[in-house]
C-alpha cells in the first residue's frame, strides 16, 4: 500500500487538519506496517496557482512550449504522477469562509487535465485516476455536518469523483472554533469517523 497525505492547511504548524489527517495515516500504517507514506504539505511547498501563464503553457503543445511554460506544465505533471503512483489519498482540508484552502484548489487545478485524468466521452466524462481509496480530514471551526451550509463536502465528493475517486470517506473535525469543550469533543467526533472510514 502506497499512502500519499496531501496537507492543504495555509499554516504548515499547528494545522488542526493535518493534526485530523496525520492519525489517519498513522493509523493506516498502524493496519498495514508495510505501507509507505508520502508526505506533501502544501503550506511549505507552495504550489502556483492556475494564473494566464499556465493556462498558456497547458494550452501550447508540448513540442512549441517555451522552456518557462515547459517547467510550469512539468510541476502540474509531478503531482499528477504522484496521485497516479499511490493507492491511498489522505486529504488535509481546512475550512476558510466556507470554503476550502487557496492551496487545496491549487492542488486540484494541477491534477485535473483533460486526456490524463479525466476524458469526455461520448457518453459523458469520464474519471481516470481509478481505483484509489480517499480519506478527506475536515476541519471546521464551526459545525456543518449534513447541512447546506457545507459546500466543502458536496464540491470535493463532485471534483474528486469526475476525476475517478468515488471511494471517498470524510472525517470530521468540527466545532474547533467553539471552545475547548467542543474542540474536544470535534476531534473525538474525528476519532470515531476514522474508526467507522478504516472498518
Ligand atoms: C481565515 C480563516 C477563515 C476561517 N473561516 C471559517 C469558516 O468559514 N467556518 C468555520 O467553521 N471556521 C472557519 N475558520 C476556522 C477554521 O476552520 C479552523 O481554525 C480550522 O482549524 C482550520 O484548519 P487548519 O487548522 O487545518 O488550518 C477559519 C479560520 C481562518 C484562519
Amino acid at each position: 500500500m502506497k499512502i500519499l497525505q496531501i496537507n492543504s492547511s495555509s499554516r504548515s504548524a499547528g494545522a488542526n487538519s493535518t493534526r485530523i489527517a496525520n492519525d489517519i495515516a498513522a493509523q493506516l500504517q498502524a493496519r498495514h506496517p508495510q505501507a509507505h507514506l508520502t508526505v506533501r504539505d502544501l503550506a511549505v511547498q507552495p504550489h502556483p496557482p492556475l494564473d494566464e501563464a499556465a493556462l498558456g503553457a497547458l494550452f501550447t503543445p508540448a513540442e512549441q512550449r517555451t522552456p518557462a511554460q515547459a517547467a510550469r506544465v512539468a510541476l502540474d505533471d509531478a503531482l499528477i504522477a504522484e496521485v497516479q503512483a499511490h493507492d491511498v489519498i489522505v486529504l488535509g482540508v481546512p475550512m476558510y469562509n466556507f470554503g476550502n484552502s487557496v492551496q487545496l484548489k491549487t492542488w486540484i487545478d494541477a491534477i485535473a487535465r483533460a486526456g490524463v485524468t479525466f476524458r469526455y466521452t461520448e457518453t459523458g466524462p469520464e474519471g481516470l485516476i481509478k481505483g484509489k481509496t480517499v480519506y478527506v480530514a475536515l476541519a471546521r471551526g464551526g459545525v456543518y455536518r449534513d447541512t447546506a451550509n457545507d459546500s466543502q463536502v458536496p464540491y470535493l465528493k463532485n471534483v474528486l469523483g469526475f476525476l475517478g475517486m468515488t471511494d471517498v470517506r470524510f472525517i470530521y473535525g468540527e466545532g474547533l472554533a467553539m471552545g475547548p469543550d467542543a474542540a474536544e469533543k470535534g476531534f473525538a467526533q474525528a476519532q470515531a469517523d476514522i474508526a467507522a472510514a478504516l472498518s
